[in-house]
């Protein structure tokens, strides 16, 4: 399903220097007793900008003057400036790197620290190995853009694309040439705070966009002085935390972390990111920076990924803590076995792998290949030619018009509308042109720093512009009447009451409500209540019963449980944390300038207890409702079936969904051709090209009926059954953003072919079987009307 095909193809040379490498490892035994026996499972990947004869001369040449320590040296990276994680440590870093004892600096907070670090690494160190600085740019540097979910919201990866890219442009000036950026894991639980990071619950979906945020980081080469090295995140597994608390253990069969939890790193790392960083969590009960199935078996030997994995902040170290390492020592023999080749913060490499190659309990090979990990992507990104960054480089001032612009794009289309009824037949939104007095209402209303949301790089309050001052800048300042009416955890009732006043003397109202961003968002920030925090909703309840015509804007990391609010406010938004465009894009879609165009890449449950709960999702021998799930499924009053006795299986919203400002209809699916044989569509997946002639062509008609342009993202599902493992009720294939003027048809049309219909087996091969296959082109995943076609032998 999820591998392209034009990323089959095996290069000889690094398969060779590959293999050649393992048999130097002597890994053969123990290192592989978690895999399945079973090879050629996914093919190895083809493109990376260090495959590169003559970086592989170059690094040989350097590691034959490296002392053991030198080397060890290479392997360690600690954090200088604003902690990320527990204890930082306070090393003496400009001696450390003096004597050669550090590879990578990161979180450093100017250029100028960086030019000065890296002076001392190319001028005092004995062999002058330059530095590589880090930083966890994830929704942008200085220009911040809306937050990863939100970008994905947006299911336009040309977006995505060209923020990584201003991102890129940004961080290389400030002397940042490493971003630990995308993460990709798929999470479908929104206790966990770090689902604000991801594209989402769907592994297709978060694919593309992982590819998207490759390409705009790295750009066409890495030597480009604006380019930086992506690191793809957090391997693997993270996203499945039990019960969503941050950290916490994973169980994930072989099987679903081929359907589900790898393809994303796959498409990122075929998409050429250099680095990967292990994660923290266990996994099938190894902690995954101690993982060899995962990190040599899965990564290395399978998909001869020839780049740097780094572990997470302090992740080798916290083996003792799991469990499996009794000191440092060990927990460093178990991570660079495993294949972690830098550790990040722990010091455990640092203080303990040079006596563990002299014992032998760490292997040469293994700590040379190692260091090669981290040398590659030195050399690649020019960092031996051209160390220092030009301080000349970086925006002081304003940012640059264009950027600001694609901030405010980006969080245009980012906004999902969720509900929009309203006074009579006509809906709140959009506004009319002078609406009247506006009451402007909540703790989100005004706070340009939360508008930055979670991990906000080196993003700054002054460059946001928040939801009131937009309004004011739109309608004149005389006519918002604004009430801040709670804090994010406290209220006081005199300012709530300012607030219901404000309301009732105002013809519309806006309510910004939501979570602080840092604080109850991004990581180490699971919640266990989804509700609105402290005492919003009570402020929501009460001007909501001034009877005002109401337009809530949630910002959230996450979807949001509110039953109260979803059964009695009329119009709903989910502007998540949208960026330093907050208020102008918002601004622009509550007045209809352009019509919303977001859709949900996370399904919206209606209450906890429906946790996880993901539209991909395998069907029960019980389904409640109907079976063969051609609508919306509905709980059947049947005892003995799948269901709750008190909720409905189904989200209140679905993944894909998303309102407009105007009506679309779909055709009934069509497909070009109603057989297909697995033995050409087989052939193609093992094809050096993708070839979609094997397969078939889905087309739908989808027009708009309303008298307003829009934007519409068409989504394309299949379902097969019949299959040798169960295939889940829907999956996502393909999708497309069109734009329509009113009353305009578009013929939509997605090449299916063996991405689509293939499937991990049971022996973990992918392959194309004989099965019944249902499509649907369909506005979210669960509308539409299905078209059969079958897949022969
Ligand atoms: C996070 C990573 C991040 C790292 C460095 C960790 O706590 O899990 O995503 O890249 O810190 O800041």
């Amino acid at each position: 399903m999820l591998w392209d095909s034009g990323q089959r193809r095996c290069r000889l040379s690094i398969r060779v220097a590959f293999l050649l490498t393992l048999a130097s490892f002597g890994l053969s035994g123990p290192v592989f007793a978690q895999a399945s026996g079973s090879n050629s499972h996914a093919a190895a990947l083809t493109h990376s900008p260090l495959t590169d004869p003559a970086i592989e001369k170059r690094v040989d040449a350097l590691m034959k003057q490296m002392t053991l320590e030198e080397k060890v040296g290479q392997l360690a990276q600690y954090s200088s400036g604003a902690p990320t994680g527990p204890s930082a440590g306070n090393a003496d870093y400009p001696s450390m790197i003096g004597r050669g004892e550090v590879g990578s600096l990161f979180n450093l907070d100017s250029v100028r620290a960086a030019n000065q670090y890296q002076h001392i690494a190319v001028e005092k160190s004995r062999l002058h190995i330059p530095l590589l600085f880090g930083l966890d740019v994830i929704h942008g540097f200085r220009t911040t853009f809306p937050v990863p979910l939100a970008l994905a919201s947006t299911w336009d990866p040309s977006i995505v694309e060209k923020a990584a890219r201003i991102a890129a442009q940004e961080s290389s000036a400030a002397g940042v040439r490493w971003v630990f950026s995308p993460m990709v894991d798929v999470a479908r639980d929104p206790r966990w705070g770090r689902i604000v990071e991801g594209a989402g619950e769907d592994p297709y979906l978060g694919s593309v966009m992982a590819r998207a945020y490759v390409r705009g980081y790295q750009g066409k080469s890495l030597r480009n002085k604006e380019s930086v090295a992506a690191c793809v995140k957090h391997f693997v597994g993270y996203g499945a935390a039990e019960a969503g608390r941050d950290y916490n253990t994973a169980e994930i069969s072989e099987h679903t972390l081929r359907e589900v939890y790898f393809p994303p790193f796959y498409a990122a790392l075929s998409e050429g990111s250099v680095s990967l960083m292990s994660s923290f969590n266990t996994l099938n009960g190894l902690p995954a920076t101690a993982n060899p199935f995962t990190l040599t078996q899965i990564l290395r030997k399978e998909w001869e990924f020839p780049g740097l994995v780094v572990s997470d902040w302090t992740s080798v170290g916290e083996l003792v803590p799991h469990g499996i390492a009794l000191d440092g020592a060990m927990a460093a023999r178990k991570a660079i076995t495993a294949g972690v080749d830098m550790d990040m913060v722990s010091d455990s490499y640092h203080q303990h792998l040079a006596d563990l190659v002299k014992s032998g309990k760490v292997s040469q090979p293994r700590l040379d290949e190692a260091v090669r990990n981290v040398l590659r992507v030195k050399f690649a990104l020019g960092l031996f030619e051209d160390p220092f960054t030009d301080e000349s480089r970086e925006v002081h001032g304003a940012l640059p018009k264009e950027r600001v612009e694609h901030a405010r794009l980006a969080a245009e289309r980012s906004f999902v509308l969720l509900k929009n009824s309203g006074a009579g037949s006509r809906p709140i939104l959009p506004l009319a042109g002078d609406p009247g007095t506006i009451a402007v209402i909540g703790p989100l209303a005004d706070d340009a720093n939360n508008m930055l949301g979670p991990w906000s790089g080196r993003g700054r309050p002054e460059d946001a512009v928040t939801l009131k001052t937009a309004l004011e800048q739109r309608v004149g300042a005389g006519k918002i009447r604004y009430a801040k009416g709670a804090e994010f955890q406290t209220a006081s009732d005199a300012e709530i009451q300012k607030a219901v006043e404000a309301a009732q003397g105002a013809d519309v109202v806006v309510l910004a409500l939501g979570e602080e961003a840092a604080a109850q968002s991004g990581e180490a920030a699971s919640r266990a209540y989804l509700n609105l925090p402290g005492r919003q909703e009570e402020l929501l309840e009460k001007v909501t019963a001034t009877g005002k015509p109401v337009v809530l804007l949630l910002f959230s990391g996450r979807p949001l449980t509110l039953p109260w609010a979803f059964e009695h406010v009329p119009t709903i938004v989910a502007a998540w944390f949208p960026g330093i465009q907050a208020g102008p894009a918002l601004v622009r879609v509550l007045f209809g300038d352009v019509a919303p165009s977001g859709k949900l890449v996370v399904s919206w449950p209606r209450t906890i207890g429906q946790i996880p709960i993901y539209y991909n999702a395998l069907n029960t021998g019980r389904p409640a409702g109907d079976t063969d799930l051609t609508h919306p499924p509905t709980n059947s009053p049947e005892k003995f079936v799948s269901r709750y006795i008190d909720e409905q299986n189904s989200p209140l919203f679905p993944f894909g969904y998303g309102l407009s400002y105007s009506s679309l209809e779909y055709s009934q699916t069509r497909v070009d051709s109603s057989k297909l044989s697995a033995v050409g569509m087989n052939e193609t997946l093992r094809a050096v090209a993708s070839d979609k002639s094997a397969g078939a062509t889905a087309s739908a008609m989808v027009k708009n009926t309303g008298n307003r342009a829009v934007d519409e993202v068409v989504q394309v599902y299949v379902r097969l059954t019949g299959t040798s493992m169960e295939e889940p009720v829907r999956k996502l294939v393909g999708f497309k953003r069109i734009s329509l003027a009113p009353g305009e048809s578009q013929t939509v049309s997605f090449p299916l072919g063996a991405d689509a219909f293939s499937l991990w087996d049971m022996e973990n091969h992918l392959r194309v079987e004989a099965s019944h296959v249902q499509v649907w082109i369909s506005p979210d995943s669960s509308r539409g009307l299905p078209v059969a076609l079958e897949i022969v032998e």
